[in-house]
């Protein structure tokens, strides 16, 4: 059986105040969530706070983003190692973010879910598709692509060690929600194209559905079958919404 996972993708938002008030707003709440795994992905200056706020409490904590090199004259990055020092769980790899505004392609998030695997974080592993492409009749063949990069990298065990998140790029910040069904069939497909190089992976693979994930939306989209939590943005900035949220994947 699966657990629920939800985590909240921060992204480039919030205070050294904000994040520290928001942070203990969380804590007083999740004491009503049972069964489901939480984690919070904040910028990654605030993970020492966080870390000192969070250790002790079932709330598990990662990184947005991290370097595809163990250590270096890389300026600018953070390495695998070191986040794993913050006591960092989880790092989300390949957010279409990053794909579009920073040019990552499939072959350099590869190496970044391997290198955390390698450090013992879990990569949260995003794929998705454009408009155009759902359009086009492309969804299948673009999650595909983005899924194979990291197979023919590292190998199905890899996946063992990892969650992927479909965030289908057109439902990101834009309060366009994918239903239920539509999330499903590619989260069924996903689960499908994995086991087929191992079914025990595949039946085991944590899958988060992301995009506008609200707490009106959230039950909807966690009842489906091969939905197992969510990846929140907005959504997760606001304790009251990312508890209810949590509550209902529970
Ligand atoms: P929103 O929930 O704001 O649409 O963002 C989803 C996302 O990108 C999470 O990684």
């Amino acid at each position: 059986m699966r657990q629920k996972l939800i985590v909240g993708n921060w992204k480039m938002h919030g205070s050294r105040a904000s994040v520290n008030a928001l942070i203990a707003d969380i804590r007083q709440g999740i004491a009503i969530v049972k069964t489901t795994q939480v984690a919070v992905c904040p910028p990654v200056i605030f993970l020492g706070d966080v870390e000192a706020l969070l250790k002790g409490t079932p709330i598990a904590w990662g990184a947005q983003n991290l370097c595809d090199q163990p250590s270096g004259a890389y300026t600018g990055e953070i390495s695998a190692d070191m986040l794993r020092e913050f006591g960092c769980r989880y790092v989300i790899v390949g957010h279409s973010e990053r794909r579009a505004l920073y040019g990552e392609g499939d072959v350099l998030v590869a190496r970044k879910y391997a290198l955390a695997v390698k450090s013992g974080l879990i990569p949260i592993f995003c794929v998705g598709e454009l408009l155009a492409e759902r359009e086009a009749g492309q969804t299948e063949a673009v999650v595909a692509r983005q899924l194979d990069a990291v197979l023919n990298h590292s190998g199905v065990t890899a996946l063992q060690q990892g969650v992927v998140a479909y965030e289908p790029v057109w439902a990101i910040g834009t309060g366009k929600t994918a239903t239920p069904e539509q999330a499903q069939q590619v989260h069924a497909f996903i689960r499908e194209r994995v086991a087929r190089h191992d079914a025990t992976i595949g039946a085991g693979l944590q899958i988060l559905y992301g995009g506008s994930v609200k707490a009106a939306n959230a039950a909807e989209l966690f009842r489906m079958p091969d939905i197992d939590g969510g990846l929140i943005g907005g959504a997760s900035l606001n304790a009251v919404e990312f508890l209810a949220i949590c509550q209902a994947a529970g």
